[in-house]
């Protein structure tokens, strides 16, 4: 696990966004692995400022809301196309059927969908409880794409996305821990304090189903890139580590 801490959140999310440029720009076909939530929104706002040539590029959406249309405002789908699909062409771009009839078939088709594709880079955030894409903690470390119940913590987390905490869905189709372990490299970002404490464990804490992402630790292709807020509990441990990057702030310029 590569870990890089830069000084603001945006100098993260532009280290994130550059890494993921690097691996995409020149290639012939590209599996790229997104993510929704806060954090990659300033980075989809950067594919965008740069009109990055997504034409090669496959995405595959970590999960989806079970439920929700792929034309209802809060559905990743919605999400996806308004931050970033409208105006950054893709070859094209697959999410779990949030309204699927039967959301255990979708989340099968999904999964093979996934293995068959092969991710070449996957984007990640991080839950302030230490989810990944939605495998709450208990998630099993070898779950495969699945049907997941959402924590309160996480519903009430998303609650700024939706008028009112009723409508925030229960559950979710989710890529498993496993499906995401087995994209070639990984690309976490995490900004602000509410992160903190779910960093420190994702890289302090032996591997368990109690903290999800401390599974990554286990993954050869990481890169976790935190501001200092995010990182702020794990400060110590990464010097002692030495992480050499982790011992200095980044700043990047435009
Ligand atoms: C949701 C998503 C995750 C995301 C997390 C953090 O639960 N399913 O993929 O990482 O939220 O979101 P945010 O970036 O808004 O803090």
């Amino acid at each position: 696990m590569n870990v890089l801490v830069a000084k603001t959140a945006n100098d993260a999310e532009r280290i994130a966004y550059t890494l993921i440029k690097e691996r995409i720009s020149g290639k012939h076909d590209f599996v790229l692995g997104l993510a929704t939530g806060s954090t990659p929104v300033g980075m989809y706002q950067m594919f965008k400022q740069d009109a990055l040539d997504c034409s090669h590029v496959t995405s595959v959406n970590l999960d989806e809301y079970i439920g929700l249309s792929p034309e209802h405002p809060q559905s990743y789908h919605r999400f996806m196309k308004e931050r970033l699909f409208d105006e950054v062409p893709f070859k094209q771009s697959h999410l779990p059927q949030g309204d699927a009839p039967d959301p255990q078939a979708e989340a099968a088709r999904y999964e093979d969908l996934v293995r068959n594709l092969g991710v070449d880079l996957q984007l990640l955030g991080i839950g302030e409880n230490g989810h990944i894409a939605f495998n709450e903690p208990g998630t099993a470390l070898d779950a495969k794409t699945h049907v997941t119940e959402l924590t309160e913590s996480t519903r009430e987390a998303n609650r700024r996305f939706f008028d009112r905490l009723e409508d925030v869905p229960t559950h979710a189709i989710t890529m498993g821990l496993d499906t995401i372990m087995n994209a070639r490299e990984i690309v976490l970002v995490a900004t602000g304090e509410r992160k903190a404490e779910a960093v420190q464990h994702m890289i302090e804490s032996v591997p368990t189903v109690d903290w999800p992402a401390t599974i990554l630790q286990a993954h050869p292709g990481v890169t976790v890139v935190l501001d200092g807020a995010a990182a702020s509990r794990c400060a110590e441990s990464l010097q002692a580590r030495g992480q050499e990057a982790a011992t200095r702030f980044f700043t990047i310029r435009d």
